[in-house]
């Protein structure tokens, strides 16, 4: 199982430091335009593995998309990040030009690759991607909602005074700071309904606090976050990689599902060897519906700035 990561900054090494760390890829290429940069991460990575138990050959390289050749997952992390105050939407305008390169490099050298997109305003780059490679739709996969869920349930736990291990929980619409939905009615402590022990009030600022998740840590951080973007980048390709037919939300192409078409959006998907497997629709409350229709609607204005 080969893995290309492109763009080895904060959130690329961070990807390829989780993959390899799993141990279920035999090799990661971390690609970046930075002369030198790819390769001197490479190394460092490299030499944790004996620390770090691991066999996972991690491969730098500036530049050359020839090394990516049979590739069968890409990630693309490229691009500018947020700066505080910035919203994700804000970048179109500089990374569509690289993502649609990036893409088609990526493609050129592996046909028959599994694309995750992260870099941002994600569920647009993802449509982008849609747009301007012709992969199908299975193989074209954004990563936000598994980023957004697992920022939920950190504050479901907070909240709850529980471990983590304890929650589960999930985050669909878009992979911005007014179009996340989190599903607080389905949220569950041990298979307990989280409204058994919180407070609607108490809810509602779970909500408000996993929707600018990613804006309160670029405020702390000066730029966008890394660790938790990484590491959910890593369970995707994990459960592609090894075929586990796990959930996660997902930015995927919709196509009648939840009442929604040619949008890129995060929905629950199934996820194995074939990249998206299955999209769940799950039965939602008006209110629900209500949010993830305006949720689309954002979405959409953002791809309207797209030069197809
Ligand atoms: C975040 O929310 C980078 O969009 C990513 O941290």
């Amino acid at each position: 199982m080969k893995v290309t990561v492109v763009g080895a900054g904060a959130v690329g090494a961070s990807c390829a430091e989780y993959i390899a760390i799993k141990d279920f890829a035999s090799e990661v290429v971390l690609l970046d335009i930075k002369e030198g940069f790819a390769e001197g991460k490479a190394m460092d990575l490299m030499q944790t593995a004996s620390l770090n138990g691991f066999d996972t050959k991690i491969t730098g390289i500036t530049n050359d998309y020839s090394v990516t050749a049979n590739s069968d997952i890409c990630v693309i992390t490229s691009g500018i990040p947020r700066k505080p105050g910035m919203t994700r939407e804000e970048l179109i305008g500089i990374n569509a030009g690289i993502v649609k390169s990036v893409s088609s490099s990526l493609i050129e050298h592996s046909p028959n690759t599994i694309i995750i997109v992260v870099s941002n305003p994600m569920d647009t780059m993802t449509y982008l991607v849609h747009k301007t490679t012709g992969l199908p739709k299975t193989r074209i996969i954004g990563m936000g909602g598994a980023l957004d869920s697992a920022r939920f349930k950190y504050r479901l736990a907070e909240a709850l005074g529980a471990p983590i291990s304890d929650v589960d929980g999930m985050v669909i619409g878009g992979h911005s700071d007014v179009g996340m939905v989190p599903l607080t009615r389905l949220a569950t402590r041990n298979s307990v309904l989280v409204s058994e022990f919180l407070s609607e009030d108490r809810l509602n600022q779970v909500k408000e606090d996993t929707k600018v998740g990613g804006a309160t840590l670029t405020k702390l951080l000066g730029t966008s976050a890394w660790y938790a973007p990484g590491a959910a980048v890593s369970g995707l390709v994990q459960a592609i990689a090894c075929d586990q037919k796990k959930m996660f939300p997902c930015s995927a192409l919709l196509e009648g599902e939840y009442g929604l078409n040619d949008i890129c959006i995060g929905a629950p998907v199934i996820l194995g060897k074939n990249g998206i497997e299955k999209i769940v629709e799950i039965n939602l409350t008006d209110a629900e519906k209500e949010h993830m229709q305006t949720s689309a609607e954002g979405v959409r204005k953002t791809n309207g700035l797209l030069e197809l």
